[in-house]
């Protein structure tokens, strides 16, 4: 197990390369499934994320190797089309084989993924779209069987707004028997590189970027090259980090244009931010404002990020009102951050945070990805040394925080126990 030991590191000040998105890899890893021929990808963060899918992946047969940010994922002699429990219940993203195989080969057996700490998060829009395209789907010991000889295009509603069910779905659709039309879709610019990947793979597909994609499913995709986006939210993370401490951070690899939303509450909060064609400037020479939060689908304030503003919040000048839309338990970094003496108050799913002058260091205990990120947040201006314990959290979605903030003078340092 490791932990990070946070001290005090007032004015980050450098530069800091942005790595590729987490949650662009897991689905577009997936559409390698979906070819005989090499998907070579640049751009691959090294995350625990990545790895988990990728031994998934090699246990059906299929080639996959990461070295030096490239990954190349070749699925010519796929032997097997079950996605076991043992490591769905690592990362539940493991769904997004489903469409992929069943696209395909026309099976999938797929363990259920459970819930996780940030709530319950069913998968019933993913397989309730499959069956509009004709699969045959059973729940029988915690897996997903489904089968059909092949799947067929149709006009599906989702019935919210879901990543990974619209991921699921396209990548289901661009092998199917005809078109298929996906209304309600997500937008976030995860989906957006994975249509983009889909269509140098041979896919057919309009609309990519808005809420309604069609697609014109064809008899073979074939290979191609692809270099993953940044990742936006990693981006805002560290942007939250100069603000909170008053610092002076250029980061680098960025694509600012899909992160709007961010961008304008880091201004909101008073912070100078300076964007490039790849770059983000953000430059803070005084204490926060309270910024006011409402997560929601893209192009609203992304959930992934609500987290990393509570602890700008529980320092910033004033009170703020965060409200959580997207997941219904999203909150556990509350308790977390309390013990450092913020002050925040839960009532479903609104928080109401009081900006205090300074917070102390404690031992505190990460509970999902964006709450552990927001305890190194919370460390980096706290009075004494903080202690995050579980940061096998913070290594699925952040590619070597300490070392990334470190190069710009945060004191962080990782024991392994
Ligand atoms: C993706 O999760 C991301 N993960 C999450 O990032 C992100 O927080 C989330 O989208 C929202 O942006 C990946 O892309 C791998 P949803 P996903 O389906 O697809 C409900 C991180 O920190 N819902 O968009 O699982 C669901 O319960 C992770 O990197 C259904 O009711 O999220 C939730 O309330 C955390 N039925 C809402 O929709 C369904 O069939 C949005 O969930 C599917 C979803």
């Amino acid at each position: 197990m490791d932990k990070l030991v946070v001290k005090k590191s007032l004015g980050l000040n450098g530069e800091i390369r942005i790595s590729g998105a987490k949650n662009a890899v897991l689905p577009i890893v997936c559409a390698g499934i979906l070819t005989a021929e090499t998907l070579n990808l640049t751009n691959v963060p090294h995350l625990k994320d990545i790895d988990t899918l990728g031994e998934l992946l090699r246990l059906m047969g299929i080639d996959v190797s990461l070295n030096n940010g490239n990954m190349l994922i070749t699925a010519n002699k796929v032997t097997s089309l079950m996605a076991p429990y043992e490591l769905v219940k690592q990362m539940r993203a493991s769904i997004l084989v489903l469409g992929p195989l069943l696209g395909r080969f026309g099976e999938a057996i797929v363990s259920l993924p459970g819930g996780c700490a940030i709530g319950a998060r069913p998968v019933d829009v993913h397989l309730k779209g499959l069956e509009q395209m004709g699969a045959h789907i059973e729940i029988e010991n915690g897996y997903i069987k489904a089968k059909v000889d092949r799947l067929k295009g149709a006009r599906i509603i989702m019935d919210v707004v879901t990543v990974t069910g619209t991921e699921n779905l396209l990548m289901a659709a661009v092998l199917a028997d005809g078109v298929t039309v996906l209304e309600n879709c997500a937008r976030e610019p995860e989906v957006v590189d994975l249509a983009n990947c889909l269509v140098k793979m041979g896919a057919q597909i309009e609309g990519i970027g808005s809420d309604t994609l069609t697609i014109t499913g064809v008899d073979k995709l074939h290979g191609a090259t692809h270099a993953i986006i940044a990742d936006r939210i990693e981006a805002g993370t560290y942007a939250v980090a100069a603000v909170m401490t008053q610092g002076d951070l250029t980061l680098t690899n960025v694509r600012p244009d899909v992160m709007g939303a961010v961008i304008e509450k880091l201004r909101l909060a008073g912070a100078n931010v300076i964007v490039g064609d790849t770059t983000l400037q953000v430059i803070m020479h005084k204490r926060a404002l309270a910024v006011d939060i409402t997560t929601q689908p893209y192009p609203g304030f992304p959930t992934d990020m609500q987290a990393q503003f509570m602890a700008l919040n529980c320092i910033a000048d004033g009170t703020s009102v965060m409200s959580e839309n997207i997941f219904e338990n999203r909150y556990m970094h509350v308790p977390e951050l309390c013990r450092m003496g913020a002050d925040i108050s839960v009532d479903g799913n609104i928080a109401v945070v009081k900006g205090c002058d300074s917070l102390t260091g404690a031992n505190v205990m990460a509970t999902d990805l964006r709450a552990s990120a927001s305890l190194v947040l919370a460390g980096l201006v706290a009075s004494s040394s903080t202690t995050v314990d579980r940061v096998y959290h913070l290594d699925r979605g952040y590619e070597s925080m300490e070392d990334k903030l470190g190069k710009v003078g945060a004191n962080i340092k990782r024991i392994t126990y």
